[in-house]
């Protein structure tokens, strides 16, 4: 399931850190590319110097409009999941969410336009309780691909990180 993450709300002088984090989440967890309704060419940077040494093909790319965003994915075929606490609990949608051909994923920072709750195909909440987009995300991603993000092959990269029980290893490839 091809999957792109929407980012809005970022504030450069407050979320540079947060909106990172989203898009490595992003790409760890099997998404294909993060969108960015702001500018920010250090988020991005930083974004692409992670995909640049450890691989894989995720895309980062600011600069969007949301709207126009959510409603060229719509016009498109696509499925656009908003998560907000106020949404519906993930394991009653998820079934219905698998459904789709390609899912934007909404998330936000500082308060979520009402429009963007209209505009989803499902408001999508991970636990009804207020917490953070950067966990969001991960629980909704691992719960769509059932944990089938842990074998993901990222391709291309400089280095590879090598398990180990204990200390770090990684290897130049
Ligand atoms: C720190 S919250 C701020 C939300 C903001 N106060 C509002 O009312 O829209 C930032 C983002 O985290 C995500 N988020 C926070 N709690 C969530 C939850 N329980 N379920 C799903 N997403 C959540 C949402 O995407 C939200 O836009």
């Amino acid at each position: 399931m091809p999957v792109t993450v929407l980012r809005i709300g970022h504030r450069p002088e407050r979320d540079q850190r947060v909106t990172t984090h989203v898009g490595l989440t992003a790409r760890a967890f099997g998404a294909e590319g993060m969108l960015l309704a702001a500018q920010d060419k250090g988020v991005v940077a930083s974004i692409r110097d992670v995909a640049d040494r450890f691989g894989g093909s995720f895309t980062v790319e600011d600069k969007v409009s949301w709207r126009a965003c959510i409603r060229d994915w719509k016009e498109n075929g696509g499925t656009v999941v908003h998560l907000t606490m106020y949404g519906l609990p993930l394991p009653e949608v998820i079934p219905q969410v698998r459904a789709a051909d390609r899912l934007l994923v909404v998330v936000g920072a500082e308060k979520v336009p009402g429009e963007v709750f209209g505009l989803a195909d499902f408001n999508v909440s991970v636990t009804s309780q207020p917490h953070s987009e950067i966990a969001g995300l991960a629980v909704f991603l691992d719960r769509l691909f059932d944990g089938r993000e842990f074998d993901l092959p990222f391709p291309g990269g400089r280095v590879r990180i090598v398990p180990t029980a204990s200390g770090k290893r990684m290897e130049d490839l």
